[in-house]
């Protein structure tokens, strides 16, 4: 949440600060601003509240080029206190004018600090909680603090997690970063002409591909020749640079319209990576090298808990219907903010695996940090290398479906599907409840996945006529049972992210017991029902549906030859083994989701008052 990017060089730092912003702007788009040390040393900001356009603007306002400096910050807003406004956006000046900031994270001592910096006589500007970070580094500043120790002391006053970047009329030379806590990482990189630190690697893949992340309670100094970090005590710190695998070309839009239909389109790439070096197709054998547990322990294990937020949450549950189905393991998803609440009873024989496409979201890093603590095992499934909860976890397996952009998730999340997919077989042959012939199986069903999904994906077009007319609802519902119910949860939230239209995801066993009350020709109701056990159940579910005058959708395989008989509209995926369905059907979800927003005139790659990275509870 938020998007910070901070450059100390020898060029024009505005341009370059734009730039920066400009990936990362998927990390919040309410406002847009950087500050500039000019050639004056003094430092001049400008920024732009303007909702979505902030940063084309504030790009707009920068390109005459009188904002002249080679050092300088940056800010993506996420509004989490005070309205979008000019005068929220970040960077924040201090009132003397010395310091400037921008920052990430909620300070939840704000009032007090507030109170206390308004009895001295600083008159606040605006209505954030950042603000207090900059007049208390500002007064530290200006009574001789150097910066790197004015921030240090600063962020030793309040409370919660945060990420921060500053600079000073003092030391116009420098940008200091800090970060405390797991509120949205730091990333620092060089050249030989310039210093660059980033929420995001995104960022700093322009200037270098060698990048350092900075841990908790630590600080980072970027100047134009070089990085150097410490701890809170001010003692140095020594740490390699890494290469990271991330590609700038990747995370561009190419010739798409959209990163969610780019992303959408690269599903079927996104499956066959997660099978890359993990599926043997000769042998029909998976291995996961990176899980370093023990076979004692993985057959010791009488429990897994998955968990994650919003779509990852969704993962999650089919996560936890394949586990339990495959591996023999009971197995439930909850949802990260929940289970780091509820004091779950937790112990060295349960497997808590967090689903994180970002590997940055606060409460599912709160949740496996509470499962470390409780000393139960756990393991990370995510995209996002050298993210925080890669250094929390006992193994990470990474989902390995390149960067995704798009602030509503798609191919992490079928590519995730396909890792915990490996995942289940893995733990079920170690444990010894499936033999090699049904791996073999599996593993040949997979490899027919890819050409699936880019079967699926060929349903756009009568997609698009559908999204036409789901455009007049104002309600949707979904309904699923079994491994399809993640995926009809999973159309629901597609929806209102996207379209903002209220949708609901049901186990369609459920509605006698409330939705069918709503049923009606006000709802449009949309149904996963491929060919298997629960088809019948759900015919009968499509049935009472129609009888109420409810119009239906309905996802199914391909030679269902009886479904044009009880629902309006059909959309058939190819006809599959019941364990790949509800990649099947996830992508036509994905598809009506985007097609409805784009008919409603709503941009799907930013949707109002979202996020993509969820860094504060
Ligand atoms: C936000 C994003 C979702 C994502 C969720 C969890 O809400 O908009 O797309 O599913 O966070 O994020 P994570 O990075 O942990 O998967």
């Amino acid at each position: 949440m938020c998007g910070i990017f901070a450059y100390a060089g020898t060029e024009n730092a505005a341009p370059l600060l734009i730039d920066g912003l400009r990936a990362v702007e998927y990390r919040g788009y309410d406002s847009a601003g950087i500050s500039v040390i000019d050639s004056s040393g003094a430092i001049k900001t400008i920024k732009r509240g303007d909702h979505k356009a902030s940063l084309e603007n504030l790009s707009s306002e920068v390109s005459g080029g009188e904002l002249a400096g080679v050092v300088g910050i940056g800010h993506t807003r996420w509004a989490t206190h005070g309205l979008v406004n000019q005068q929220n956006s970040h960077p924040h000046e201090s009132i003397s004018g010395v310091v400037s900031i921008a920052h990430n994270g909620i300070i939840e001592n704000f009032i007090e600090l507030k109170d206390e910096l308004v009895d001295t006589g600083v008159q606040f500007k605006s209505e954030t909680d950042s603000e207090v970070l900059a007049h208390l580094v500002g007064h530290s500043v200006a009574s001789g603090t150097s910066l790197r120790e004015a921030v240090i002391g600063a962020s030793s006053r309040i409370k919660g997690n945060t990420a921060v970047v500053a600079v000073s009329t003092a030391e116009p030379d420098i940008v200091v970063g800090l970060r405390i806590g797991n509120a949205g990482g730091i990333v620092v990189g060089k050249n030989d002409h310039a210093a660059v630190m980033a929420s995001d690697t995104i960022a700093l893949l322009p200037y270098t591909s060698e990048v350092i992340y900075l841990e908790p309670g630590e600080v980072v100094e970027i100047r134009k020749d070089g990085v150097q970090l410490f701890d809170l005590e001010g003692s140095s710190i020594s740490r390699d640079a890494v290469v990271t695998v991330q590609n700038f070309e990747a995370a561009q839009k190419g010739n798409h319209p959209h990163f969610m239909s780019k992303e959408i389109a690269e599903e079927p790439d996104a499956v066959q990576a997660a099978m890359r070096g993990r599926a043997d197709f000769a042998n029909g054998t998976i291995s996961l090298p990176e899980i370093s547990l023990t076979l004692d322990q993985i057959r010791s294990i009488d429990r897994v808990i998955l968990t994650g937020m919003g779509t990852s949450m969704h993962t999650g549950m089919f996560g936890a219907s394949v586990i339990e189905s495959i591996a023999r393991i009971p197995s439930v998803c909850e949802n990260s903010s929940e289970l780091r609440y509820r004091n779950p009873v937790l112990n060295s024989k349960t497997l808590v695996i967090a689903m994180t496409q970002s590997g940055e979201t606060a409460d599912t890093l709160a949740a496996i940090e509470y499962a470390r603590q409780a000393g139960a095992l756990q393991g990370v499934i995510l995209e996002m290398e050298g993210s925080q909860a890669t250094r929390v976890a006992d193994f990470t397996l990474g989902v390995k479906a390149g960067q995704e952009i798009c602030v509503a998730s798609t191919k992490t999340m079928i590519a995730s599907m396909m890792t915990l997919l490996e995942l289940a077989v893995f733990l079920g042959q170690a444990r010894g409840v499936i033999d090699a012939n049904r791996v073999k199986e599996i593993v040949s069903q997979m490899a027919e996945l890819p050409s699936l999904i880019s079967t699926a994906l060929d349903l756009n077009d009568e997609i698009t006529a559908l999204a036409d007319r789901l455009c007049k609802y104002e309600d949707l519902l979904y309904l699923g049972r079994g491994a399809q119910l993640p995926m009809a949860l999973e159309g629901a939230l597609k929806m209102k992210e996207i379209a903002y239209i209220h949708a609901e995801g049901n186990p369609a066993g459920e509605m006698k017991h409330g939705m069918n009350a709503l049923l009606g020709p006000g709802m449009a109701t949309i149904v996963c029902a491929p060919q298997n056990d629960l088809y019948p159940k759900m015919l009968s579910n499509i049935s009472e549906v129609k009888a109420r005058g409810g119009e239906v959708i309905a996802i199914v395989s391909e030679n269902d030859e009886t479904i044009e008989r009880v629902a309006d509209h059909v959309i058939r995926v190819p006809e599959c083994p019941e364990l790949l369905q509800p990649f099947v059907t996830l992508i036509p979800l994905q598809i009506l989701a985007y097609r409805t927003a784009l008919a409603l005139d709503r941009d799907p790659d930013k949707p109002r008052n979202l996020a993509k990275t969820v860094t504060v509870e």
